[in-house]
């Protein structure tokens, strides 16, 4: 993946509003920092000086001003010298004495608290100093005035706004950078199953999304792709099986039709045996007409039954009527069809479809069941929903074949010798799964018992529907 790419990522977008806000809420707190601490620092000022100013003013209603001019000579050596600035001046602002050189020209007609810049000798450099000072007007024309270097402030500012400056500098850096790299890492994830989804779309369906093994959500999402591809797998597995089991199973009869029509067509001319081709041969196209029937049927209960053709309906009636069909097969090859009740099962199910199941289902009991033996249809309401079961005194299924049967084309070898497709079963288990039933194949010791559980259907209404 390009690093382009890793910026346009919703994740670096994202990141990169989380790094906006955060550094907007950092830039105010530390401007609010800012402000409070600079603001402290002038009021402690503006105290000093008022405190000095006080004194001063005391001073002079003592000793007037000889005692003024003493004392500020003296503060002006004094041990705060370099902090505090002083001035006496006379009527027309000349110097009297104090540590300016002389009355600074903006303070001639402001009275007050004022700020204005100073210029000072530090060593023998000339250095702007931002001071703060409050001048006085003295009885008999002198002028006062008390300042005090704001040296400190202007360093506390400029340190603050260093400091300001390198954390939002550092966290707009860590921000980028993390929002790059969360971003590159997360695309590599998706990248993956960009790469897979590729590769399955060119024809590997074998391929799988790789899973990291942490548990978090692109690993869920991994898992879920590879179960649904598995599953496709599956079922194109299955589809093909079954596109080759019908070729195949077409493919022998219509060769056996074939031949035999080729063969009675060199063979001498002869009317009877004309006659028998012909009936066989209209067999043969039957039994294919039939197989494609089944066939047809298994895909319309796959595809699901219309909303409309599910109904409510009471079971007995619809087993009978189906067992009926069946009665003269079963007395013919010699065995005992036997049709139970208890109570009235009701299921919600497409007529058509369960009676071509139970069909499908006595067929095979009928079929693969050697005489004397009995066949048992039972239909039940249970609590948790109606019931059929079709059981038999046959040979059975072995338990390791029960699902394998299941399978379109499926036949057991041991069933090779009678006729059939292998697609009752199948039809069957598709009728099962669009009526949302239970299809358990179990040991009937012996014989086989099919068990059909429909799921339970609410309390008819007032219209008997
Ligand atoms: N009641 C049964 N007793 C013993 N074996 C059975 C029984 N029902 C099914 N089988 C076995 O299961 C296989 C699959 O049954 P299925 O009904 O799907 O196909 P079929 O009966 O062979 O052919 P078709 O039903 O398409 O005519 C059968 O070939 C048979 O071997
Ligand atoms: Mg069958």
């Amino acid at each position: 993946m390009s690093p382009r790419n890793a910026l346009r990522t919703t994740t670096f977008r994202l990141a990169l509003a989380y790094l906006a806000i955060f550094v907007a809420s950092s830039g105010l707190v530390l401007a609010f920092i800012y402000w409070a601490t600079s603001g402290a620092i002038d009021r402690e000022s503006e105290q000093i000086i008022e405190a000095e100013l006080t004194g001063l003013r005391e001073q002079y209603r003592q000793w007037g001003i000889v005692g003024i001019v003493r004392v500020i000579e003296e503060r002006s050596k004094g041990e705060r010298a370099d902090e505090m600035r002083y001035l006496v001046a006379g009527p027309r602002f000349e110097r009297i004495t104090g540590n300016l050189t002389g009355w600074p020209a903006e303070l001639r007609e402001r009275r007050g608290l004022v700020e204005f810049p100073l210029t000072v000798r530090v060593g023998d450099r000339a250095e702007v100093r931002a001071t703060m000072a409050m001048t006085f007007d003295l009885p008999n024309g002198f002028h006062l005035l008390v300042g005090r270097d704001m040296k400190e402030r202007s360093e506390f500012r400029q340190r603050v706004i260093g400091a300001i400056a390198w954390s939002l500098a550092l966290m707009l850096a860590f921000g980028l950078a993390g929002g790059y790299w969360v971003s590159r890492h997360l695309m590599r994830r998706v990248d993956a199953i960009n790469r897979t989804s590729g590769d399955i779309r060119a024809g590997d369906l074998k391929q799988r999304v790789p899973v990291a093994g942490s548990g978090d959500e692109f690993d869920q999402l991994a898992r879920n792709l590879n179960a649904m591809l598995d599953q496709i797998e599956r079922l194109m597995a299955g589809m093909r099986q079954v596109t080759a089991n019908v070729a195949h199973d077409m493919r022998t009869p219509l060769n056996r039709l074939r031949s035999r029509l080729e063969l009675t067509l060199i063979e001498k001319p002869d009317e009877a045996r004309y006659r028998e081709t012909i009936q066989a041969t209209i067999d043969e196209a039957d039994r294919l007409i039939a197989t494609f029937n089944a066939m047809l049927s298994i895909a319309e209960a796959e595809a699901g039954s219309k909303a409309e053709a599910m109904e409510r309906t009471e079971l007995p009636p619809l087993v009978d009527q189906v067992a009926e069909l069946y009665e003269p097969l079963a007395e013919e090859k010699g065995l005992v069809l036997t049709v139970a009740h208890a109570g009235v099962a009701v299921a919600h199910v497409d007529r058509h479809l369960l009676s071509q199941a139970v069909a499908n289902l006595l067929d095979n009991a009928i079929k693969y069941t050697p005489a004397p033996g009995r066949v048992t249809v039972r239909t039940e309401a249970g609590p948790q929903g109606a019931v059929v079961t079709v059981a038999d005194s046959g040979p059975g299924i072995p338990a390791d074949q029960r699902e394998a049967v299941l399978g379109r084309f499926v036949r057991l070898e041991q069933s090779r010798s009678t006729p059939g497709n292998g697609l009752g079963l199948s039809l069957v288990q598709a009728v099962a799964t669009t009526h949302g039933a239970e299809l358990a194949l179990t040991d009937n010791a012996p014989g086989l018992c099919v068990t059909l559980r429909f799921p339970r259907v609410p309390e008819a209404r007032g219209n008997g529907k």
